[in-house]
C-alpha cells in the first residue's frame, strides 16, 4: 500500500472508531492492523490444512484426512471472531482473497506432490509460526487493556498448541 493510501486507512479508522469505543483511536489502528494480517493467516492456514486433507495420500490416509478436517474445522471458527472484534471497535477487516494474499504472513504450498510427512511437518511448522503470531498480536491488545480480544487469543493459542502437539506427536514415527 502507498504511504499515502495507508495514511488515510489510519484516518479512516480514527474517524469510525471515535464514537464506537472507549478504547483510544491509536488504539483501535494499531488492533485493527494487527487482527488483519492475523486474519488473512488464518485463512491461509485454513486452506492448506484443506488442502493437505483433499490430497493426503497413504496407509494413514483415514487418520490423516480425519484430523486435518478436525483442525480445518477449529481453525476456520476462528474466522468470523477475528473480523467481528475488528468491526466492533470501529475498525475495518479483509474483504477479498486478494486482501488475504496481500496480508498473510504463512505461505501458501501449491506444489502438486507433498508426502504425507512434508504435509504434516508443513502444518506443525505453520501452526508453531501462528502462535507467534498470536503472541504478539496479545501483547498489542494487552498493552491497550483490550481484553475482550486478549481473552479470544488466549483461547486460540491453547488451541493452537493443541494442534501443534498433535503434529508433532504424529511426525515423529515417519
Ligand atoms: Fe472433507
Amino acid at each position: 500500500m502507498s504511504k499515502s493510501g495507508s495514511h488515510a486507512v489510519l484516518e479512516r479508522e480514527k474517524k469510525a472508531s471515535e464514537t464506537m469505543t472507549d478504547l483510544s483511536s491509536d488504539a483501535v489502528a494499531e488492533i485493527s492492523n494487527a487482527l488483519r494480517p492475523l486474519l488473512a493467516d488464518v485463512f491461509s492456514l485454513y486452506l492448506k490444512t484443506k488442502n493437505f486433507h483433499w490430497h493426503m495420500t497413504g496407509r494413514h490416509f483415514r487418520d490423516y484426512h480425519l484430523l486435518l478436517d478436525e483442525h480445518a474445522d477449529q481453525i476456520f471458527s476462528m474466522t468470523d471472531d477475528i473480523a467481528e472484534r475488528a468491526r466492533k471497535i470501529g475498525g475495518t477487516t479483509l474483504r477479498s482473497i486478494g486482501d488475504v494474499a496481500q496480508h498473510q504472513r504463512l505461505k501458501d504450498n501449491n506444489a502438486e506432490e507433498v508426502t504425507p510427512k512434508e504435509m504434516l511437518l508443513d502444518l506443525r511448522s505453520d501452526n508453531l509460526q501462528f502462535t507467534r503470531y498470536l503472541r504478539s498480536t496479545h501483547e498489542i491488545c494487552e498493552r491497550h487493556n483490550d481484553v475482550a480480544t486478549t481473552s479470544l487469543i488466549e483461547n486460540w493459542i491453547d488451541q493452537t498448541e493443541r494442534r501443534t502437539w498433535f503434529l508433532s506427536e504424529i511426525v515423529k514415527d515417519l
